[in-house]
């Protein structure tokens, strides 16, 4: 078959862009952890030399790194005075945690994959899993980083009121587990929102519980504890509402924790599932998002829950249908989709 030049250019400059933007990625981890970002954001505009004094870092090294950043457009540079700086849009993106539009959490993300490609190259060939825990540092704060600005624009403005009755008993005293907590950023938003209920996160990895714990204690949150306990055996069975965000699909047995959650609430209780926005069928994902869920899933999430037992291997993008199938196995008979974003889908469901 004739090569059509013009799709072949076209194609050429989209494989480039994505090879763009997974060589800067490492970059945007050193910006963020160096207080590149956030020195420029509070500036006038700043030489390579001022930036440099001003982080604490040596000067040929942050020119080469600036010079990447204004190439990649997310600084800028005025050649005149040979400063560099951040539009207001740019700071939201890279220098504002608290933003909405903050993202640079994902490039942690992806730098823990480049670190940990040869964990998962291993177990494409030995079909064994790859645990949460043997991931680098990067992924576990890029996790956290990455969540957060969307959590703190909807979770309790959003996706909890638009679950049947849960925003009332939650205003009025109740108990709720957030499962697979992490960092344990969500519980503390729910926690600072809703004084009079209880929260507790559980995660089983260490760190991350640790993690959550500096957290609630640095936010002067109260009323919310972490414990160490696999989502399949967490204590309890008297929860009002039980919370899982992005994380069902990277436990090795879906179906065993939606059994246990089922057992772990009041009659009259709620479970919040949120997981990535995902179509039914593959080819509805073959799209931007589908193409960095997908590679996460390959690097991350699937091998992380072929780690652990049964080994369902769900996926990020299990999508609806699915997840639907899941939850029904596990004794659940109600389910809807209830909110959604750009990238996750908020889904009640109920005994
Ligand atoms: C993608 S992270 C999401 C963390 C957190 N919910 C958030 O939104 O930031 C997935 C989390 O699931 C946890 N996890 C995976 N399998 C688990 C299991 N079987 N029991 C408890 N936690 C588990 C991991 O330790 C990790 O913290």
């Amino acid at each position: 078959m004739a090569v059509d030049e013009k799709k072949l250019e076209e194609f050429v400059g989209k494989v480039l862009a994505d090879m763009g933007a997974a060589a800067i990625a490492p970059l945007n981890v050193i910006g963020d952890q160096l207080g590149l970002y956030k020195t420029l954001a509070g500036s006038e505009g700043l030489t390579s030399e001022e930036l440099a004094a001003a982080s604490g870092t040596f000067e040929r090294y942050v020119r080469e790194w600036a010079y990447a950043q204004t190439a990649a457009g997310y600084i800028s540079y005025d050649s005149d005075t040979k400063k560099f700086s951040m539009s207001p849009e740019q700071a939201l993106v890279f220098a504002d945690e608290n933003s909405p539009y903050y993202l640079n959490g994902g490039f942690f993300g992806v730098s823990a994959c480049h670190i940990d490609h040869h964990l998962v190259r291993e177990a494409f060939k030995s079909g064994e899993g790859v645990p949460w825990g043997s991931h680098d540092d990067c992924l576990f704060c890029g996790t956290a980083k990455f969540f957060k600005p969307g959590y703190l624009t909807n979770l309790t403005t959003s996706w909890i009121p638009s679950l049947e009755g849960v925003a009332e008993k939650l205003q009025a005293g109740a108990k709720v587990a957030d499962v697979g907590c992490g960092h344990g950023l969500s519980t503390v938003i729910m926690a600072k929102e809703f004084p009079n209920s209880t929260f507790i996160g559980y995660d089983f990895h260490e760190e991350s519980v640790e993690a959550a714990r500096k957290e609630a204690s640095d936010a002067g949150v109260e009323n919310t504890h972490f414990e160490i306990a696999d989502a399949k055996i967490f204590p309890g069975n008297d929860y009002d509402l039980v919370a899982c965000f992005d994380c069902l699909h990277d436990m090795g047995d879906p179906v065993g924790v939606s059994k246990h959650i089922h057992q772990s609430l009041k009659p009259d209780g709620t479970w919040m599932l949120v997981e990535p926005l995902a179509g039914d069928k593959p080819e509805d994902n073959f799209h931007l998002l589908g193409q960095m869920l997908y590679s996460f899933s390959t690097m991350v999430c699937t091998p992380a829950s072929l780690s652990q037992e049964v080994g369902l291997g769900l996926g990020a993008q299990a999508g609806e249908a699915r997840l639907r199938e899941v939850t029904g196995e596990g004794g659940f008979t109600r389910f809807r989709r209830t909110a959604e974003t750009a990238t996750n889908m908020v889904l009640e469901v109920r005994p």
